[in-house]
């Protein structure tokens, strides 16, 4: 299947993405790399690999649904089948979910439904939890409330700062993103209700 990869900063988790591809790990490709900041080390690392990469700065649309139209328009050229947020850091509206039903997914740097929105590494060490971890799911209306597909999680040390215990959580979604889309890809996933199945055989 066709990916198309969304994001807005450094692009550790596309770079995890474009390994995985190219070891054959995932059974699918990256189509597009598409960015809304100009200056997304994303873009540079796509460049890099050789893929089809382009910012539509969200700055420069009236508003987020003339942004989302282009996003989509972008990813409908691109024929992508399934859009993957890596650090995309703008909400997609519900004109972009409804192109896109069930086929976009988000990585997320906590344990859902603990811990939504941002800065949630400092959140739960700043909670005292004694684990956190990261979380892949579908995108939904809600802001990281889509179905739960893959879940890791990491100790919480006593002497972990945001920076320690951000970089433990990013080594395990560099591990479980590949795997959730290679799922995805192989059509191991089905989806009923909330919960998400992933079919025994194709685990
Ligand atoms: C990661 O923590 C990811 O979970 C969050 O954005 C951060 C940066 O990701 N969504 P990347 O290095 O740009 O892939």
């Amino acid at each position: 299947i066709r990916l198309g990869v969304l994001a807005s900063g450094g692009g550790t988790n596309l770079q995890s993405i474009i390994d995985a591809c190219a070891a054959n790990q995932i059974a699918a490709r990256i189509a597009c790399v598409l960015s809304n900041n100009p200056d997304a080390g994303a873009l540079q690392r796509a460049a890099r690999a050789g893929l089809v990469h382009e910012c539509l700065d969200h700055r420069q649309f009236s508003c987020r649904q003339d942004f989302d139209a282009a996003m989509v328009a972008r990813l409908q050229h691109h024929q992508v089948d399934l859009v993957v947020l890596a650090g995309f850091m703008r909400i997609v509206g519900p004109a972009f979910i409804e192109a896109f039903p069930q086929r976009i997914l988000n990585i997320h740097p906590a344990l859902l439904p603990a811990f939504p929105g941002l800065h949630v590494q400092k959140k739960a060490l700043d909670y005292g939890v004694r684990f956190a971890g990261c979380t892949v799911h579908f995108v939904d209306g809600g802001v990281d409330t889509g179905p739960i597909i893959v879940q890791a999680v990491v100790p919480v040390l006593d002497n972990d700062t945001e920076e320690s215990l951000s970089a433990r959580i990013l080594e395990q979604e560099h591990r479980i993103y590949p795997y959730a889309i290679d799922l995805f890809a192989r059509g191991a996933l089905e989806i009923a209700g909330r919960r998400v199945r992933i079919r025994a055989e194709l685990a």
